[in-house]
């Protein structure tokens, strides 16, 4: 927490960022749209039975992955995020949709959240390492809490991507903004993953994202 004479948090600086575009993520969700990289990773997680599933979604935005899920049956989901804005509107939407009895939200960062978090049949972090600079922490500390299946997305590793990356992380340098992204060995995520116990199960990726999900094997 920063107080008036200290410098905010990285946690804090992501979360202020993403709560000043908030509006435009709930615009594409109020509209009843997915990303095509965020249909992958549904039309593959559903492909398994959701009756009785657990969600967990890390950097949930405004809901759209497990609110999705839960329409499909899953039974329960936890939406962690830094952006108190992202959260409200997740919170409007499982209104919305008569879900809210479902879901709990918790604001912060999933890596020091005081409070406990309970281990679920499918996590789901969605274009949330390319904002996070403890790549390893993040995905060891979220694996950890997986039960069944881990579903991602994080930048595709081509040309142009690690190009439009680099300039983003760039330009935050320059003018100093509280929030980066980051450009991650992305080869990691998955040698991570199977160290931790998960095979790959589905990878598919657009130009700018790679969807991947994985199983747990122990
Ligand atoms: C690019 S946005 C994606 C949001 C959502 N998955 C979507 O696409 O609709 C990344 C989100 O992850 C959140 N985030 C990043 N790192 C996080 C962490 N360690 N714990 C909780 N939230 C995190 C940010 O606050 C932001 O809202």
């Amino acid at each position: 927490m920063s107080n008036c004479c200290s410098h905010p948090s990285a946690a804090e600086s992501t979360g202020k960022f993403f709560s000043k575009r908030s509006k435009s993520y709930a615009r594409g969700f109020r509209k009843g749209k997915l990303e095509k990289v965020q249909q992958y990773l549904i039309d593959e997680i559903i492909k398994e039975p959701m009756e009785g599933k657990t969600l967990l979604d890390i950097g949930s935005g405004v809901g759209k992955l497990h609110l999705t899920l839960l329409q499909h049956g899953a039974a329960s989901a936890v939406g962690i995020d830094m952006s108190e804005e992202m959260l409200n509107h997740a919170k409007a939407f499982a209104q919305k949709f008569g879900l809210d009895r479902k879901v709990s939200y918790k604001q912060g960062d999933f890596m020091s959240i005081s409070e406990p978090i309970d281990s679920a049949d499918i996590t789901m972090l969605d274009k949330v390492i390319c904002c996070y600079e403890n790549l390893d922490g993040l995905i060891t500390a979220s694996a950890n809490r997986t039960k069944f299946l881990y579903a991602l997305t994080f930048p595709s590793n081509n040309f142009l991507t690690k190009t439009i990356f680099k300039t983003e992380i760039l330009v935050s340098k320059v003018f100093r903004s509280g929030f980066r992204p980051y450009w991650h060995d992305w080869n990691r995520v998955t040698n991570l993953l199977t160290h931790l116990g998960f095979e790959p199960k589905y990878s598919r990726s657009t130009l700018l994202w790679q969807a991947m999900v994985f199983t747990r094997n122990t």
